[in-house]
């Protein structure tokens, strides 16, 4: 038995996370390593993506979202934005129809401020092949900003305040949440985040207010199904409180 199907029996499938949210760090750096560009470690990191959905289905994961690509992230040098937004776009159109006979739903969660007008509804077209699916949901943040959310969530409130559905009285969490890219899915139960870096950086800001947070040395292009699930091995051994006892 290989390593990978020895860590899988070590999962325990009552306390599966439900939702694994993940900033996918060290592309750069794993690049610079083999003396390569920054985009060959973004393409390597595509396949690491694929390694962890391959993972996700196998074990039962409901959902996994991807940081692909940041509101900050359009202040690099631009042959990296434009070569970043295909490598997404590409992969998705490539992708797709396998993503769908293995019965995921694909959805793109982010803004469309800065996005060519036609890029998201590339996008939409291809994910709404997946939309009848009932299998793992997966999630690509892609122009996405935790503060942006909050901000798009608050102006397209702005109309049911108006017609009085929203009033002081009954706008709570559970109201708000509605109004999120992420309506109706359930909180990430854990986050990780490769590369050595500790921080959120914008990431699913109101979600991960209850998430546990796992950081690992790895790049993400090498981080492999056997890394996934040691991060869910890990997250399993945690007790978790939710602000209680
Ligand atoms: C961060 O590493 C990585 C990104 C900003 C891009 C992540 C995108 C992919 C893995 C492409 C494929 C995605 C999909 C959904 C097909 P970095 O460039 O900041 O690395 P560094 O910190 O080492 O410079």
């Amino acid at each position: 038995m290989n390593k990978y199907e020895k860590l899988k029996q070590q999962i325990n499938p009552d306390r599966l996370p439900r939702h694994i949210a993940v900033i996918m760090d060290g592309n750069g750096r794993w690049a610079n390593k083999r003396g390569a560009n920054r985009l060959f470690g973004h393409k390597n990191g595509a396949e690491a993506v694929r390694a962890c959905i391959e993972a996700s289905v196998e074990i039962g994961i409901k959902y996994l979202t991807v940081y692909a690509f940041s509101t900050e992230n359009w202040s690099r040098p631009e042959d990296e934005v434009k070569g970043l937004l295909k490598l997404i776009l590409d992969s998705l159109i490539r992708e797709i129809d396998e993503l769908s006979q293995n019965n995921i739903i694909v959805r793109f969660i982010g803004t469309t401020t800065n996005l060519p007008p036609d890029y998201r509804m590339k996008v939409d077209a291809e994910c709404q092949k997946t939309w009848n699916n009932t299998g793992l949901n997966l999630n690509i943040a892609m122009n996405y900003g935790g503060r942006v959310e909050l901000l798009d969530a608050m102006k397209s409130m702005i109309p049911d305040i108006l017609n009085g559905k929203i009033t002081t009285n009954n706008l709570d969490e559970m109201m708000f949440e509605k109004y999120l890219y992420t309506a109706s899915m359930p909180d990430p139960d854990l986050m990780i985040r490769t590369s050595g870096e500790k921080r959120l950086s914008n990431y699913l800001i109101w979600q991960s207010a209850y998430t546990e947070l796992y950081f690992t040395e790895i790049l993400w292009p090498d981080f492999k199904k056997v890394a996934f699930l040691e991060a869910i091995i890990d997250f399993q051994s945690r007790n978790r409180k939710f602000g209680g006892v």
